[in-house]
């Protein structure tokens, strides 16, 4: 991580009255695509890590039982509990968490993240992806900044000096390890997409579905 979480939460306390007002055409079309991809149950439960000042929770919310959002800067999560408010939403929730330790223990269904996983370090995002599969899921969906060519530290979704980007490969990797099967693949940018993760049924339960 080129920051520390500290470090981060400060940056997006300070730009957080500002964020909605700031995001690129390719942001928008990532979390139109979480959202489009999480497609929760009514019953569902939704995590949304790294939720900001809510795009993705608020968007779920209708839909699903109930939306736990994480996030390090209270700040952005403020902006997002206003807007839950303004909403009438009531079944969702915004509370300090990080990717590697999200400070919830219920049962999750859908996990959710956009536009905050390239703050991790490459190994970071491998264990945040481990302690995600951890929580029990069946999917997983990413949106992110992610190389599916070579890094071009010019494009305007990532600073070097803060971001960390990974390869689409890597990803992939990191979520097979971890016990999910990538089922789509959203290239929006050579330099953003979005990754669907779900489940790969063990052998066991493979085993029980044939008899
Ligand atoms: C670019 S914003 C994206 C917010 C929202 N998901 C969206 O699509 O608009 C990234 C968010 O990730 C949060 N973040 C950064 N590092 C984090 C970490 N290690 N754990 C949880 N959240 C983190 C930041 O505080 C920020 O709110």
């Amino acid at each position: 991580m080129k920051k520390t979480v500290d470090e981060h939460a400060d940056r997006f306390d300070d730009h957080a009255p500002d964020y909605d007002d700031e995001k690129t055409e390719e942001h928008h079309r990532s979390a139109e695509l979480v959202v489009e991809h999480a497609s929760p149950e009514p019953d569902d439960v939704v995590v949304d890590i790294g939720t900001g000042t809510g795009a993705i929770a608020l968007a779920l919310a209708p839909d699903a039982g109930r939306v736990i959002g994480r996030d390090i800067s209270e700040g952005m999560m403020d902006e997002a509990r206003s807007k839950a408010a303004d909403a009438g939403l009531e079944n969702v929730e915004f509370g300090y968490g990080t990717f590697r330790e999200p400070e919830y223990d219920g049962d999750v269904d859908v996990v959710t993240s956009n536009f905050a996983m390239h703050h991790l370090s490459d190994e970071a995002k491998r264990e945040a992806i481990a302690v995600i599969a951890d929580l029990g899921p069946r999917t997983f969906v990413l949106g992110d900044v992610m190389f599916f060519d070579e890094p071009d530290p010019d494009a305007p979704f990532y600073s070097p000096d803060v971001d960390d980007p990974a390869t689409v490969g890597l990803l992939a990797d990191a979520f097979t390890d971890a016990g999910f099967s990538l089922t789509a693949v959203e290239r929006i940018h050579d330099q953003v997409g979005v990754l669907v993760a779900e489940r790969t049924p063990t052998a066991d339960v493979e085993d029980a579905s044939d008899e």
